[in-house]
């Protein structure tokens, strides 16, 4: 595991921006996996501009997002599909039949967990997986006590996650109560794992996860045994740790 401090939230976002840059440099056709949530904003803000700059080629990336919320129409203002495009598909040469989001309008879950997965595995697996970390410790939506040897599944979102997330919605009727998300073991079978972590209140949870015992009540603690784990947080995120 390699740890990573930055001074604050815009030092994060421009050198995890880098990282992935590089990725894409390194290898044009790179498979990146990405996620959605508040922390990878400044990020995606600095691939588009880089790309508007001429510095960066999505034309041969291909894209895989960890997860989406089941039921929810890709054009709704919370979709998963609907903060991708806006932040960074819209803005990039990104090939449409090269982006893939869990499809949360496929009622079976079957079909769009195994379907998810198969296609993974047709595009060669992921080169490098961008994720977030949960209050509680979940990556995707893989929330305590989940399997690590989950693939791509249905999940019943928990209290903590429905009222952390409600805010987004106009009630919590509206608010979709299950997800479609990558498992954890699809999220290790990627070739190399960046986490972004931000602010303080996400210092305890940091300290927990990879200072702390390997167990699935802290999904994230498993990214301690990925062999090329990079862990970037801002001083705020990582002071427990440093
Ligand atoms: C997003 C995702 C989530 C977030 C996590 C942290 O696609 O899968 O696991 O990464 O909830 O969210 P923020 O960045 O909002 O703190």
């Amino acid at each position: 595991m390699k740890i990573v401090c930055t001074k604050d939230y815009q030092d994060l976002s421009r050198k995890a921006a880098m990282l992935l840059s590089a990725q894409i440099i390194m290898k044009p056709n790179a498979v990146l996996g990405l996620a959605t949530g508040s922390t990878p904003i400044g990020l995606y803000a600095h691939l588009v501009e880089w790309y508007q700059r001429g510095d960066l080629d999505f034309s041969e990336v291909t894209t895989i997002n960890l997860d989406e919320y089941r039921g929810l129409p890709r054009d709704h203002a919370q979709s998963y599909h609907h903060y991708m495009y806006t932040r960074l598909f819209h803005h990039i040469n990104i090939h449409p039949d090269h982006i893939h989001i869990p499809d949360g309008a496929e009622p079976d879950p079957l079909r769009a967990c195994a379907a998810y997965d198969v296609m993974i595995q047709r595009v060669g697996g992921i080169d490098l997986q961008l994720l977030g970390i949960g209050l509680d410790g979940h990556i995707g939506f893989n929330e305590p006590g989940t399997a690590f040897e989950l693939g791509t599944h249905c999940v019943d979102l928990t209290e903590s996650t429905l009222a952390a997330n409600q805010r987004f919605f106009a009630s919590r009727e509206e608010m979709p109560k299950q997800a479609y998300t990558m498992g954890v073991k699809t999220i290790m079978q990627a070739k190399k794992v960046l986490m972004v972590a931000s602010g303080k209140e996400k210092a305890e949870i940091v300290k927990k996860a990879f200072f702390g015992r390997v167990t699935p009540q802290v999904p994230a603690s498993i990214l301690q045994m990925h062999p090329d784990f990079t862990l970037m947080g801002d001083q705020e995120a990582l002071q427990r740790i440093l």
